[in-house]
């Protein structure tokens, strides 16, 4: 788990050891858009997975020690010159595979089937017939009419289909078993080689039984326990933690954000004493946030936090600087200086033990993410948080105790840990910070005004039920004056934006529908309570064109 540098690894290669995550499952990833789902979805099903490209070498598929297979979709067709291959050694591990449209396909294809390639593509919800018993499907069924008995067939199924291409006759030894009007072949098994092939996507929820089924293939057909649980997983991290540490010195950089809260909080757990946290305050948080990681991790939980003031060292840093980027550049480069500093100091001897190991809050998207490409590219740093760039002289060992972890597992770890709900359920907020939604110069008056205005959106987004219904809100300072009336005087001060968004990637967004009642009692109350603003306004830009931040 861990790495002499931290640029260092590409892909996770978990040993294999007679833990919860013996019982295990790999996805081989024919690059659709939704095989992090699939991994997610067996992760729910209480079973340990890790999903490699299809172009895995064979060494690494035989040494995983798979229970079961499972090959997602593609965008590519088995026809295509340079299409992705299956690789055989996956049939010689003699387990259970299920293949998801693509890995239908290209199983039919190696096993003598053919597949039809289609110009049309079909997408979207479809119904489809179960024609024929199996394991996979067996009581499965989204139609209340059918009658329950030992056989399923002419059951429904409620699916979601995303393909073009299409297999039209099963390979020898797969019998047919599910069908729609324009897909004859939507479900094929071979019992005795427990190999099953659909043609729609259960990990989407639009799959009604989509859960139901990968959990009867990773249960019932490859015999996995259902170990893999936030309980069982934080046993067994802070046993791997405690065995790998021993009783040398940890530096952690905590942000307060939900990554870096969770793996402060397992290593408290793990190592108490031993773990030192840093908090850089650069004067761009949110109103109070200081406040309350000093609250939940100092004092209640007794973690060592060293908290630095570094509000005026940024301030003075981006000093006249109005560009977007460069005041990125600026904010992470004093970031690393500020936290190589304490990291210096508190190396130097804590509790008289230099610090031998820098923790991170790196999660799996990040680790498949930069393992897509196969070309051992850097591990991705997602921001000045993840401290990667730190100088020569601090050759600190890399942690990373939620390298295997998905989003939502990590949250749910925070919840075992008994960090704060509100905390672990928190919108993202970027490395930047306010940094980055003051437009052009960053002054301490306008840090003040906006984190005032945020703070009055977000008890609202809060009282009245929105902000957990929203991925990201938050308000912006645009710089821009406007007149204003009060009582019977002028009043000419600053806009404030709101900002709020439903996403599930961040890749793409659509401003979030908030009731207008709402949207005026955020305006008028940030209005009556800040002096310093005389209009309100709704940015009801969806991404793209727009981006998430305004800078
Ligand atoms: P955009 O604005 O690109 O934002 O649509 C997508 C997501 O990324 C976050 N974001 C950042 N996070 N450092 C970060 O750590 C950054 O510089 C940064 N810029 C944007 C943004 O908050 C949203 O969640």
């Amino acid at each position: 788990m861990s790495t002499t540098t931290p640029i260092a690894a590409t892909v996770s290669s978990t040993p294999h050891t007679p833990t919860i995550k013996q019982d295990r499952i790999l996805i081989i990833d024919f690059g659709s858009q939704y095989s992090q789902l699939i991994a997610r979805r067996v992760r729910e099903a209480g079973v340990f997975c890790e999903m490699y490209p299809y172009d895995i070498d064979t060494d690494r598929i035989k040494d995983f020690g798979a229970k079961g297979v499972i090959l997602s979709g593609g965008p590519e067709s088995v026809h295509g010159k340079h299409s992705p291959k299956i690789n055989p050694a996956l049939f010689d591990l003699d387990v259970p595979i299920l293949g998801i449209c693509y890995g239908m396909q290209a199983m039919a294809d190696y096993f003598g089937g053919q597949v039809h390639a289609s110009e049309v593509h079909e997408f979207g919800a479809a119904t489809i017939e179960v024609t024929g018993d199996s394991t996979l499907l067996a009581g499965l069924n989204d139609d209340i009419h059918s009658p329950k008995q030992n056989s399923n067939a002419h059951s429904h199924l409620d699916v979601w289909m995303s393909h073009g291409d299409k297999v039209i006759a099963a390979p020898a030894g797969f019998k047919v078993v599910a069908q729609t009007p324009s897909c004859p072949i939507a479900v094929m098994v071979n019992e005795d080689k427990h190999y099953y092939g659909i043609q729609f996507h259960p990990e989407v929820t639009h799959t009604l039984q989509g859960q139901a089924l990968l959990s009867r293939f990773v249960h019932t057909i490859s015999g996995c326990a259902g170990d893999w649980t936030p309980d069982n997983i934080v046993d067994m991290r802070v046993a791997q933690l405690k065995a790998e540490v021993g009783d040398k010195q940890v530096l952690l950089g905590l942000s307060g954000g939900v990554d870096s809260s969770v793996v402060a909080a397992l290593l408290h757990k793990a190592i108490g004493k031993q773990l030192t946290c840093v908090f850089v305050d650069n004067g761009l948080l949110r109103l109070h946030e200081g406040d309350q990681v000093m609250q939940v991790f100092a004092e209640n939980m007794g973690v060592k936090v060293i908290r630095v003031d570094a509000e005026a060292q940024f301030l003075s840093a981006l000093s006249g600087v109005a560009d977007p980027e460069a005041k990125r550049k600026i904010i992470g480069k004093t970031f690393i200086d500020v936290f190589a500093d304490a990291a210096r100091e508190v190396s130097a001897g804590s509790d008289g033990k230099p610090v031998e190991y820098l923790a991170q809050g790196t999660i799996y998207p990040d680790v498949i993410e930069s393992a897509k490409s196969h070309q051992g590219k850097a591990h991705v740093i997602k921001s000045h948080h993840n401290v990667g760039g730190l100088p020569d002289d601090l050759a600190f060992k890399l942690i990373e105790p939620l390298r295997d972890l998905f989003k939502d597992e990590v949250r749910k770890l925070g919840l075992t840990l008994g960090l704060p709900a509100k905390m672990i359920n928190r919108h993202p907020f970027p490395g930047p910070g306010l940094g980055v939604r003051i437009l052009g110069e960053v002054t301490k008056d306008y840090a003040d005004i906006l984190r005032e205005a945020d703070a009055i959106f977000m008890q609202e987004l809060e009282r009245s039920g929105w902000y957990a219904k929203t991925a990201q809100a938050f308000a912006v300072f645009t710089a821009v004056k406007s007149v204003g009336v009060v009582g019977d005087g002028r009043r000419y001060a600053w806009v404030i934006a709101l900002r709020a968004v439903e996403t599930v990637d961040f890749m793409t967004a659509r401003f979030a529908h908030l009731p207008y009642e709402l949207i005026e009692t955020v305006s008028n109350r940030i209005m009556n309570e800040i002096a310093d603003v005389s209009r309100v306004t709704y940015d009801v830009s969806s991404k793209p064109p727009a981006t998430i931040e305004w800078e």
